[in-house]
């Protein structure tokens, strides 16, 4: 990667009166930076940003988020545009190699993913390890991770191809083994990928269709399927994502690095929320109870937070939440469901917190995962599944910002310090004297 920052100016930091002139930098697009990387070598001081707050961690080409007024970008293109108008794997495409592919490239692209869905036959013995009750997102943390003794080349960041292979072979394969990982669940045979397929119309097909019968393809829920994935394709540097970078920095075998992103996508403040949301929505059952709820949320000293609501980076109308509420409605009216509780529930919540002082002035609005938990459930999804499809459609992000990583010529192990608040030093007390 190119690097291409700006220098715009210098910042004065001023520690104990001595004056020291640190750079600023621009971007394309966002708050200038403060340059730091000097701050510990002269000052001998070390920045405090537990959370990363106020830090960028990383020169990025990717993707850019635009909080306050909920814009999100793929390579410069925004996310209701992509959703509207594009496929998953186009957007795959672009997220990956930064432009969008034309006609043969595209087609080169989506069939050289049809070449490497099947997963050894090997692999597919890992799942009788698990418990039959796992939960999908232990099955495919441990499955992704076991994925890098299969592929031991790609460890070899200097060797382009096996690193591009390396790419091509993860989200290809990823659709196989969530697929895999829900028919394990379920107690049911496994289904082969089917190259007639695009990419979601593929997935659902090893989700849903069972030995005795075909599974018939509803394009429309399909297509809600693929731009589910669109959403979800990258997000900057998010907690999973920055784990994937940090796990990577390395040299971590890069199947490996993915498997720590799926492991911190897991946790309800992140890639969770959606099954935590849709749980939180049938608990609310019925509007009338909303208030009851919206309370709870409100009370410092109840640890209850509205899920589906509130985002670290949006201070507006989270722009993927926008494309999925309108997908929830296509996917319910499509399948007659359009007076299901649980979608009034929603939006009656949702109309209610919009109202209400404590979101409007805390900025809380709702995310991403509001409305697709929705979805989800409605294609037929397991609550438990959720997730495992959010680590699907965000491996694409996850490969890309590793290879821009590996690609920087300023990367550095990720190595960040601390201000130490444990005992001062001290000798030890032989154990009779304790
Ligand atoms: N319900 C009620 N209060 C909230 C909520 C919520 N959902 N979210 C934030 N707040 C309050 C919070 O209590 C705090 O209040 P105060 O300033 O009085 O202490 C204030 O708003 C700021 O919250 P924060 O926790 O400091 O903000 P954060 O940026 O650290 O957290 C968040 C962001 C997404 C973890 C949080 O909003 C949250 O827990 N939301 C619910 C879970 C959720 O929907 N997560 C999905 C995120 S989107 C998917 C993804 O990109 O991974």
């Amino acid at each position: 990667m190119e690097n291409k920052t700006k220098p715009n100016g210098t910042a004065k930091l001023e520690v104990k009166g001595k004056s020291y002139d640190l750079p600023v930098l621009s971007g394309t697009h966002g708050p200038d930076v403060i340059d730091i990387r000097r701050v510990y070598g002269e000052t001998d001081h070390f920045t405090f940003d537990p959370g990363f707050t106020s830090t960028a961690s990383c020169e990025s080409q990717i993707t850019f988020i635009d909080g306050d007024k909920g814009i999100l970008l793929h390579r410069g293109y925004p996310i209701d545009q992509l959703a509207e108008k594009s496929t998953f794997p186009e957007v795959c495409h672009l997220i990956l190699h930064g432009e969008l592919p034309s006609a043969v490239e595209l087609q080169d692209f989506c069939d050289e993913i049809k070449q490497h869905t099947l997963l050894h036959t090997q692999l597919d013995r890992f799942f009788d390890g698990f418990r039959r009750d796992s939960h999908p997102m232990a099955m495919l943390t441990g499955i992704v991770g076991g994925m890098a003794s299969f592929y031991p080349g790609a460890m070899d960041s200097e060797d382009l191809e096996e690193r591009r292979l390396g790419s091509i072979r993860l989200i290809a394969k990823m659709p196989t083994i969530c697929a895999r990982i829900l028919k394990y669940n379920l107690g049911q045979r496994f289904v082969d990928p089917r190259n007639q397929y695009d990419y979601a119309s593929n997935f659902m097909n090893m989700c849903f269709s069972v030995v005795a019968e075909d599974y018939e393809i509803n394009p429309k829920l399909a297509k809600a399927m693929d731009r589910f994935f669109i959403l979800h394709a990258d997000h900057e540097q998010n907690a999973s994502t920055s784990t994937v970078r940090l796990a990577a920095s390395s040299g971590a075998h890069p199947f490996a690095a993915v498997a720590a992103g799926v492991a911190c996508l897991w946790g309800p403040s992140h890639g969770g929320a959606n099954e935590a949301c849709l749980n939180m929505l049938h608990e609310i059952g019925t509007a009338n109870r909303i208030p009851e709820f919206i309370e709870k949320a409100k009370d410092k000293d109840d640890p209850f937070r509205l899920m589906g609501f509130g985002h670290r980076v949006y201070k507006n109308y989270d722009p993927r939440a926008k494309v999925m509420r309108a997908t929830a409605h296509e996917v319910l009216d499509e399948l007659d469901l359009r007076d299901t509780p649980i979608l009034k529930v929603a939006m009656e919540l949702e109309r209610i917190a919009l109202e209400d002082e404590y979101f409007i002035e805390k900025k809380l609005y709702p995310n991403v995962d509001f409305y697709s938990g929705i979805i989800l459930d409605a294609l037929g999804f397991p609550k438990q599944m959720f997730t495992v499809l959010f680590a699907l459609a965000r491996t694409v992000g996850w490969v890309a910002q590793l290879n821009e990583m590996l690609d920087d010529p300023t990367q550095k192990i990720g190595r960040p310090r601390q201000i130490y608040t444990g005992h001062a030093m001290r000798d030890y007390v032989a154990i009779d004297k304790r």
